[in-house]
């Protein structure tokens, strides 16, 4: 293994950091390491506003943790009232700029004053705390606004990407037993309307539950509505009331589901709470991203993935920063419109994803060498691990060498941030994230649960419970505890492989599960594969990432159909529509492969590894001891040699 290039921060950088040099980040290590209650208990008093004390900081009877539980709190108050004491008052707290080119600077004043009036629209038709409502809406100031109007309420929200189908969020609306759902007519990508109302109005057909549907009018377009059912935002809002106070939470009450792919076709909902997950994430906005009062800030995710919930809503606005958002993609009109955006606004600190910063690569050096990126100033990596060249292409073309990079690995059950450098502490190595934030105690063990040496793969797990840490899936208590918490017992279990070089540097490799990352995004196997037998020609399917220079992977399908007679050019067409139709567009497979039949063990189960090994190097190694017919296996690796 080569060694790989360390880069320090700037002697300037780290003057002015909040954590500075090595000694600084030890201090806060070894102070969490040594005594986490009184640590996280002095963060939580400086950093978040408290109706009421906690008596104790953490109760942990594993897998369940109660992080200041009984304190009260509410993350709106902390997210806006309390700011409006400050000189951040007329700051701006969100800055918008629509795909067709439109802007909007919404003070924190302003932003409070449409919380406050979407919350008493929601107070008045009967919403209270412990409700659950389904957000679906486009990248525009009224997501967050909806969520933070639930939140000073305690309705539990979630928010379901724009991305996913009517079928997608039928199951969660349901799932949840969610009464509200808040959406909008679409929004603008590529130029073009994405409607969303209808997949609302598909969704809702199998959802009596739902009481109403608010519908923002974003776009304009022609939009039926349902007598009884839907509402539009812009009419409530003339009934709305400036007089709506936070309501105090438990801080262990839960304050958003997020559904995410596991390693079954269902997925699961990720609950997160109050007071620990906004400690959490607002403690590592300082040590992360290095906030400052100045900065102009930008995460490029979507708020329908936990990135944009935790660092674009309400780290950032716990923090007083200033956080754009665009609506649209990097490539409208044409490839330099996150280069236009940055220098617009004078952006300070990037947040993006590795198969961002490839599918700009792609387009050449041109598009951001013809911008003033001067004012970056930091520049982070999140959703998948970073290739060096990534890494270093991004240093060089877009930090200018100037810009510490942060790659920082988390996951929707973690809330946060757990391994990330902190930039004016930590010099980086491309690919890795380095080492972890105060508090979190990772480890790499093999199969047995044994700590494994330096250098040596294993599976990444957590020692510790953290405050912005999953407290259950949605419904699903057993589910919870078998897939987190039972392989080393009392650790958290990541699902990632990870190796932990002898700087103390970890390097994550991927997961470990039946789970794809398809740019950034995570997508299960088993969900793809179920979406794929729905269909009535298929009569097996297994599905395996593939690895892509783009996206990271992309989808790979091996089917068996049914008897028949089939065109496969048409129908591996068609199938690839019915994923994108039955999930979503992301999940769309890049590729369909018609065989026979799938490799399997004597127990029937799919040997996902071998198909995986076929896509990746077009054979197969390792033990094929259990494999019912090893024929098949050499007829599918054959295949790909012939084309
Ligand atoms: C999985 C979590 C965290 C928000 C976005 C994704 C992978 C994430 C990194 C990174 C290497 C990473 C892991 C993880 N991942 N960040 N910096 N380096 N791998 O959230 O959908 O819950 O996915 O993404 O495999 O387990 P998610």
């Amino acid at each position: 293994m080569s060694t790989p290039s360390v880069y320090p921060p700037s002697e300037d950088f780290v003057r002015k950091a909040h954590v500075q040099g090595m000694k600084g980040y030890l201090d806060l290590y070894r102070r969490a390491e040594q005594d986490p209650e009184t640590f996280w208990g002095e963060i939580a008093e400086r950093e978040i506003h408290w109706f009421e004390k906690w008596s104790k900081v953490l109760e942990w009877n594993p897998p369940f943790a109660r992080w200041f539980a009984g304190a009260k709190l509410n993350v709106s108050y902390n997210c806006l009232d309390r700011h409006l004491t400050t000189p951040r008052k007329n700051k701006v707290a969100i800055l918008w700029e629509g795909e067709p080119g439109e802007q909007r600077a919404l003070t924190y004043q302003e932003l409070h004053r449409l919380v406050v009036r979407f919350a008493s629209v929601l107070q008045s038709r009967g919403y209270k705390a412990g409700d659950r409502a389904i957000i679906y809406m486009p990248m525009i100031p009224e997501l967050p606004i909806a969520m933070l109007a639930c939140t000073r309420l305690g309705i539990i929200h979630s928010v379901v990407f724009g991305g996913f189908s009517a079928e997608a969020l039928k199951a969660r609306i349901q799932d949840l037993g969610a009464t509200l759902v808040i959406t909008a007519d679409g929004g603008f990508r590529r130029g073009k309307e994405i409607k969303l109302k209808p997949a609302v109005d598909a969704a809702l057909e199998e959802c009596p539950g739902v009481r109403d549907a608010i519908v923002y009018r974003r776009t304009g377009s022609d939009t039926p509505m349902k007598q009884g059912r839907d509402l539009w935002w812009h009419e409530l809002d003339e009934h709305a009331t400036e007089d709506c106070p936070a309501v105090p939470l438990d801080s262990e009450h839960p304050l958003f589901v997020l559904y995410t792919s596991g390693t079954t076709g269902k997925p699961k909902g990720i609950l997160h709470t109050t007071g620990g997950y906004l400690t959490h994430v607002t403690a590592t906005m300082q040590w992360v991203f290095d906030l400052k009062e100045e900065d102009t800030y930008w995460c490029s995710a979507d708020i329908g993935w936990v990135t944009g919930h935790s660092y674009i809503v309400y780290g950032p606005l716990a923090g007083g920063a200033t956080s754009v958002m665009y609506e649209g993609a990097p490539d409208y009109p044409q490839f330099d419109r996150w280069w236009r955006i940055i220098e617009k606004y004078r952006i300070s600190i990037l947040y993006t994803s590795p198969t961002a910063i490839r599918a700009l690569i792609r387009q050449g050096d041109q598009w951001p060498n013809a911008h003033d990126l001067s004012s970056l100033r930091l520049l982070g990596s999140v959703g998948e691990p970073i290739n060096p060249a990534a890494w270093e292409w991004y240093n060089r073309v877009i930090g200018k060498g100037r810009c510490p990079i942060v790659d920082t690995w988390w996951q929707t059950e973690t809330g946060g941030i757990l391994i990330a450098p902190m930039p004016g502490a930590v010099p980086a190595k491309p690919g890795s994230g380095t080492l972890p934030m105060p508090g979190i105690i990772p480890d790499i063990v093999d199969l047995k649960g044994f700590e494994v040496g330096t250098d040596q793969e294993g599976f990444l797990i957590l020692r510790r419970p953290w405050p912005g840490m999953i407290r259950g899936i949605w419904g699903d208590p057993e589910r919870f505890r078998e897939q987190y918490w039972t392989r080393v017992p009392g650790s958290y279990f990541t699902g990632d492989a990870a190796r932990r070089d002898a700087d103390g540097y970890f390097w994550v490799l991927g997961r470990v599960d039946d789970v794809m990352n398809v740019s950034g995004h995570r997508l299960s196997t088993m969900e793809v594969e179920s979406a794929l037998v729905r269909h009535p020609a298929v009569a097996e399917a297994a599905v395996v990432g593939k690895p892509h220079e783009i996206t990271g992977q992309a989808v790979c399908c091996f089917v068996t159909l049914k008897k028949g007679d089939y065109s496969h050019e048409q129908l591996g067409k068609e199938l690839r529509q019915w994923v994108a139709h039955e999930i979503g567009a992301f999940a769309r497979p890049e590729e369909i492969r018609f065989t026979d039949a799938l490799p399997k063990t004597r127990s029937g189960k799919i040997m996902r590894r071998l198909l995986r090994e076929i896509v990746t190097n077009n054979s197969v190694t390792g033990d094929v001891t259990t494999l019912e017919d090893l024929s098949v296996v050499t007829k599918l690796a054959a295949q790909q040699d012939e084309e």
